[in-house]
């Protein structure tokens, strides 16, 4: 089937290359004339495992076009997937501006070239519930547009594990009330119905589910990082209470590891998003607003660890080693990265900070760049410079778990703060090395 992608960020560009891999032909379009740029000559603007290697793949094989003229990227097929950003305004409400520009423009399309053959508009972007009903009243009036039609189809990749995402995911959402958009997206994903569960609903119920399930895993790990703050006064370890819990075969282990908290582009937003939707329908909900108060404080409480044990006199001699600015492993995305804040915290503390991020060193060094006592590691894993006061660790990179200890007891204080629990108390500390976790 030919498909036109509009907007090649993130979830753009991983759904257009993952649909040319299943047998598609796709038609990748954005406004932003330098992405086009960059897409042309077989670069990719994200680091996502895979997708380099299949993007091109898919440019040779020519099952993949870069279109920068908005008329013939509409042109060039009938479904349009919508992934354009739906940033946030202050107040938590999502900007819906992009969503509409290119809604109405198409509109514009449809009425000049007074097309009346079936068009199909897939949203990806993550929109607030009756987005989708609110275009088609507001833009595709039925009456006049019978042959528009719209649904929702939410992503739920993972940063750094997209691609697998896409091909493997446990379940692709249709949300539409449209039965040709149904039969006609189904078969689209018909090669991955092998492996992901195809579940129809209506647009409301689908755009919620996509809200749905990111609060919840973000209220899960709200839930045990205030455990954890137990665990901390009572002399529990959290990890093992995480396990404990998890066993349970209805809770489930994953997304309960106690930590700084969540970031990243989705968790943040998508929650302040159904809070605010709560909210604007005169609804009193406390528990997402409680999951996103208690992920702010986090990072505080963990600050507040360093400042139990070193005085502000002291820390002013310190240099710090700081590991990982990237909000999780394997991406280059600093966004609301914990990391990123923590630095900016205890910057004005500190004599100096030393960073090793491993692959968001670029965006660190901008994101990072009015702090005049930051500096970064040129070098990798191996051969980090321990030449610091203590260290901090603030993503949790698997080789971070294996930085031998005759390493560690290079710090001059033979401190270690591990915001990610990812590190072995008790083998540290029988190794001289003090550790302090996080309710552990
Ligand atoms: C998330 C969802 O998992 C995905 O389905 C959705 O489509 C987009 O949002 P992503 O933002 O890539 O994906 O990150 P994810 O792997 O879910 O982690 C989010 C944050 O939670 C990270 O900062 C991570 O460090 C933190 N986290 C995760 C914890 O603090 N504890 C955990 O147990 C798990």
């Amino acid at each position: 089937m030919r498909i036109t992608i509009i907007g090649t960020g993130y979830v753009g560009l991983v759904t257009g290359v993952c649909l040319a891999e299943i047998g598609h032909k796709v038609f990748l379009h954005d406004i932003n004339q330098e992405k086009i740029k960059l897409l042309k000559s077989k670069k990719i603007p994200i680091h996502e495992n895979g997708l380099l290697k299949l993007f091109k793949k898919h440019l040779e094989a020519k099952n993949l076009r870069i279109e920068s003229d908005p008329n013939e990227a509409l042109q060039a097929s009938n479904i349009y997937f919508i992934c354009v950003g739906t940033p946030q305004l202050r107040n938590g409400k999502p900007n819906l501006r992009y969503l509409f520009d290119i809604s109405n423009k198409i509109k514009d399309y449809i009425d000049k070239n007074k097309l009346n053959n079936n068009t199909f508009i897939v949203l990806k972007s993550t929109i607030p519930p009756g987005t989708t009903k609110e275009l088609q009243t507001k833009i595709f009036k039925k009456d006049i547009y019978k042959n528009v039609y719209l649904g929702s189809n939410p992503e739920f990749l993972r940063e750094g594990n997209a691609v697998y995402d896409f091909m493997n995911s446990e379940r692709i959402v249709i949300g539409s009330e449209s039965k040709e958009f149904i039969r006609t997206i189904k078969k689209l994903y018909s090669p991955l119905s092998k492996k992901s569960k195809i579940f129809i609903t209506d647009p409301q119920s689908s755009e919620l589910i996509k809200y749905g399930s990111n609060a919840f895993l973000a209220t899960k790990i709200s839930f045990i990082n205030e455990m954890s703050k137990l665990s901390d006064k009572v002399g529990g370890n959290i990890d093992d209470v995480s396990q404990g819990i998890g066993m349970d075969k209805r809770i489930g282990n994953e997304f309960l590891n106690a930590g700084l908290g969540y970031g990243g582009s989705c968790f943040p937003k998508d929650t302040r998003g159904l809070a605010y939707t709560f909210s604007k329908n005169k609804i009193p909900s406390k528990i997402i607003q409680s999951v996103i108060d208690i992920n702010n404080k986090q990072r505080k409480y963990f600050f507040n660890k360093i400042l139990k044990r070193f005085s502000k006199q002291e820390l002013k001699s310190k240099s710090v080693l700081f590991l990982g600015t990237a909000f999780k492993p394997n991406t280059d995305d600093i966004r609301e990265s914990v990391g990123i804040y923590l630095i900016n915290m205890i910057s004005p503390m500190v004599k100096n900070i030393l960073i090793f991020e491993p692959i968001a060193k670029e965006n660190s060094i901008n994101a990072l760049s009015k702090l005049n006592n930051v500096r970064f590691q040129k070098t990798s894993i191996s051969k980090i410079d321990y030449d610091c006061d203590f260290m901090i660790i603030a993503t949790e990179y698997p080789e971070f778990i294996k930085i031998p200890h005759k390493n560690l007891k290079k710090l001059k204080d033979r401190v270690v703060f591990d915001g990610r629990n990812i590190l072995n108390r008790e083998k540290l500390e029988k190794n001289g090395i003090e550790y302090i976790g996080i309710g552990k």
